[in-house]
């Protein structure tokens, strides 16, 4: 059996969270393989709304086993906030969540350090969560990091290692913190993590995929994020595209099979960086209103923008993407006519490709589909869209040449409409 991979596209937000649990009745684990708690993972069901930043989206289907996989990055405090508010909603987590020993701990340091550089940067700031997540993986890739496994021996020596080695640089970008506070949380939050199962997570993906189980590796970020891909370097550290689940999780490439890509039917973005259709103009509000489009971990509106399809071809090439699933098309309800970016036109040459860096001189070719201007949050299946909708998923289709599989009317489960026998 393969593992099946579930990614966004876009910037990041398109719902990915929202997917996986419609998915996750066909499934028996649920693992997530990059980024952290740098993830807002927005859920909503039977009138209750759920943020996840770590913990799999999988986790409120009772019988289902969720994986933290290695090429995530944990910070215990935050872990262990999630867990007690999902425990509070009467959800049983200790059994089913299992985590890898080889995981990486965001320290204290690393959130401070994370502000440190962003406060450097001035202007030229990434905009980051402020989670830590950048310093941790450099902290990884740099051979210095501290992971869950090692909080099984001798932890309190590697710990204040890492810390002096974070102070010191702290002190050179002459940087003020209080870690008292940061410090008494973290270590709250490695008695929690500690309740769990920790695990060799690629000898026990790679057993289930053995004994026939299906398996769903759950991305977060999005491609444009993406370290290698994405709008560099105003990106995440971490690999968020299909590749991504396989070092993160300990997959062997011929062992992928279906790549489920989601999108929306525009594009968000937040913090900083290069955003080829951004709008600054009423529309970008309304597309803000309507689609709630403020971060769910910081709290920022996001910019909001027109489809890019230059982008998406982009996405769609670098992940393999079998099935296309396009979130929040009742956010469109409203508009006249629709603008969807086919190309872009860098000087006087229009490219198809998107290009190395998004500059000045760039600007979106976009052609003007007729909006469908009908509430699509109750309709129950294709049956009912409007010709106008239709024709825009079959424009789509056919400039991406490939199936859009779920269309997402809604934010709760229900409004989720299958499409070709999914
Ligand atoms: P970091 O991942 O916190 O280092 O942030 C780097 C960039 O990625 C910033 O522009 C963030 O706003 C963006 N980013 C990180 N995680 C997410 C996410 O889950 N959704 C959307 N944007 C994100
Ligand atoms: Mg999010």
């Amino acid at each position: 059996m393969k593992v099946d991979v579930l990614l966004g596209l876009q910037w990041g937000d398109e719902g990915k969270g929202k997917i996986v649990d419609v998915l996750t009745p066909a499934y028996d684990i649920i693992a997530r393989f990059q980024g952290g708690p740098n993830a807002g993972h927005t859920l909503e069901f039977k009138g209750q709304k759920y943020v996840l930043r770590s913990i799999p989206s999988g986790i409120f289907q009772g019988d289902k086993i969720n994986v933290i996989g290695n090429g995530v990055v944990i910070d215990p405090a935050l872990f262990k906030e999630e867990v007690k508010s999902l425990q509070a909603s009467g959800h049983t987590l200790t059994e089913r969540l299992l985590i890898s020993k080889k995981a990486h701990l965001i320290l204290p340091t690393h959130r401070l350090l994370d502000a440190a550089y962003e406060q450097a940067k001035g202007n030229a700031k990434i905009g980051t969560t402020g989670k830590g997540i950048g310093p941790t993986y450099t902290d990884k890739i740099g051979r210095n990091g501290l992971r869950v496994g090692d909080i099984l021996h001798n932890f309190e020596e590697k710990y204040q290692r890492a810390i002096n080695r974070h102070k010191e640089i702290l002190k050179q970008l002459k940087f003020e913190y209080d870690l008292d506070t940061l410090e008494k949380e973290w270590f709250e939050g490695l008695e929690c993590l500690k309740q769990f199962q920790l695990v060799d997570s690629e000898h026990f993906v790679n057993k289930n995929m053995l004994e026939g189980k299906k398996i769903l590796a759950e991305g977060a970020q999005g491609t444009m994020l993406d370290i290698d891909f994405g709008s560099y370097p105003f990106v995440t550290s971490s690999n968020t595209v299909s590749a991504g689940a396989c070092t993160g999780l300990g997959i062997a490439p011929n062992k992928l099979g279906t790549v489920y890509g989601i999108f929306k039917a525009y594009c968000t973005r937040v913090g900083s960086g290069p955003f080829p259709t951004e709008l600054f103009d009423d529309t970008a509000d309304e597309m803000r209103n309507k689609g709630v489009e403020y971060g769910s971990v910081t709290g920022r509106p996001r910019r909001c923008g027109w489809i890019d399809l230059v982008a998406l071809r982009y996405a769609i090439m670098i992940n393999g993407v079998s099935k296309l699933i396009m979130m929040k098309s009742d956010v469109m309800d409203m508009f006249e006519t629709i603008k969807v970016c086919v190309s872009y036109k860098i000087g006087e040459t229009e490219e198809n490709d998107f290009p190395f860096e998004i500059t000045e001189n760039l600007s979106p070719v976009y052609i003007e589909i007729p909006g469908w201007k009908t509430d699509m949050t109750k309709m129950q299946s294709e049956d009912e869209f409007p010709e106008e909708f239709n024709a825009y998923l079959s424009f789509l289709e056919a400039e991406l040449a490939i199936d859009i599989h779920i269309v997402s009317v809604g934010p709760d489960r229900k409004q989720t409409i299958m499409r070709y026998n999914e």
